[in-house]
């Protein structure tokens, strides 16, 4: 089968390959044929190295597809079935599951996600698959609570992008910051997270959305799909001057994994406001605040994984509202690609120039 494959951190592009394996799925696997995949940014810095997952790794964790064979233990799920993949699928049953409400930090079925296994086999040497998914390749091997079944009338592409960006983004805004009807809202990137959060704080009821990113030319699309107002960051305080009086915005969230931003979206939070990092900065990055600021202006930073998501329940909501026209999915992919072109789509990722690129496989 073929899977995209980062040899070696640093490299640019992805080794095409057409005679990778899966290994046979265990009693509680399953093996999913993966239809679509999208490009996401975290992809990108498995690559460079921002996030280290090691390699030789078969990239892509965005993914939806169909179930081919299920292992003998497996009563979730039946062959046939359509699925989501999940990054951070919740046990229900552990103290992050349960007693502590927090279903996107479970570790019971992936274990820490950093830590490689292997679920595939290429040139006689067995590699993993990123963030244990590995979805840029034909075939990948998943617990059976690694999924989301969903309906059969639900493309397939759409479907796909939930499973990291959209339900990153809209889950940062409506699960974490908690946007609030009438508020004012900052989002910095204007990725498929950053749009996906936009599109949450609209669903939320915010009344004035600003989109901050260096690509002007994505402004009418990222104001389409829901922003009242897009700048550029030197353009920023004068808009939080003219939204907001000087206050500064009720919430900020960081979609772009740049300290610089992050700090910049810090300072543009009001005081008592909420800043929320959802991008993914390198592991020694910092960034400096004043403690007597934080206390004197009661500001609160939060940081969000995976849109602090329960998939189970949110992946559903997600295809309702986009059923219902509210979130708007369609619209957000730039372009389809075949898995030939799998590197033209990180390179454009990587570029900044696109929202999102989907890979039909
Ligand atoms: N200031 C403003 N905008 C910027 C800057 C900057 N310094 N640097 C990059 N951007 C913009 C890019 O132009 C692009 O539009 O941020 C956007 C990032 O979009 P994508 O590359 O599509 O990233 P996305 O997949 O949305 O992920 C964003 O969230 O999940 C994490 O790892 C992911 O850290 C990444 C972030
Ligand atoms: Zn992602
Ligand atoms: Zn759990």
């Amino acid at each position: 089968m073929r899977a995209a494959i980062l040899r070696e951190i640093g490299d640019e592009h992805l080794d095409l390959c057409t005679d990778a394996e899966t290994i046979s799925p265990g009693p509680n696997d399953i093996r999913v044929r993966i239809t679509h995949s999208g490009i996401c940014h975290s992809d990108i810095s498995a690559m460079n190295g921002t996030v280290s997952l090691g390699a030789p790794l078969v990239l892509g964790h965005e993914g939806a597809g169909i179930v081919e064979e299920v292992g003998k233990d497996v009563s979730r799920v039946s062959v046939g079935d359509h699925v989501i993949a999940v990054w951070s699928p919740p046990c229900g049953g552990c103290d992050f599951c349960q007693k502590f409400h927090k279903p996107n930090l479970c570790q019971e079925v992936i274990g820490d996600m950093s830590r490689p296994y292997n679920t595939f086999i290429q040139g006689g040497e067995e590699m993993a698959g990123m963030i244990r998914l590995g979805t840029f390749a034909d075939y990948t091997v998943l617990p059976e609570l690694g999924v989301v079944r969903i309906d059969k009338d639900i493309p397939l592409d759409i479907a796909s992008l939930i499973g990291c960006g959209v339900m990153t983004g809209v889950g940062a805004s409506i699960n974490t910051a908690k946007v609030t009807p009438g508020s004012s809202v900052v989002v910095f990137g204007a990725g498929g997270v950053g749009v996906s959060a936009i599109q949450g704080a609209k669903i939320a009821g915010a009344a004035e959305i600003v989109a901050v990113d260096l690509k002007t030319e994505k402004f009418d699309r990222v104001k389409e799909l829901g922003a009242t107002h897009a700048v550029t960051p030197e353009e920023l305080p004068d808009t939080m001057g003219e939204i907001t009086g000087g206050h500064g915005f009720d919430f900020a969230l960081e979609c772009i994994g740049n300290t610089k931003a992050m700090r910049q979206a810090y300072d543009m939070t009001r005081r008592g406001g909420t800043c929320c990092f959802v991008g993914v900065a390198g592991s020694d990055e910092l960034i400096e605040f004043s403690p007597l600021e934080l206390v004197s202006t009661e500001k609160i930073i939060c940081g969000s994984l995976y849109g602090s998501t329960n998939a189970r329940v949110d992946f559903h909501r997600l295809l309702r509202l986009c059923e219902g026209g509210q979130l708007d999915l369609p619209n957000m992919i730039d372009r389809t690609l075949s898995f030939d072109e799998i590197n033209d789509g990180i390179d454009a990722c990587r570029s900044g120039d696109v929202i999102r690129q989907v890979v039909a496989l």
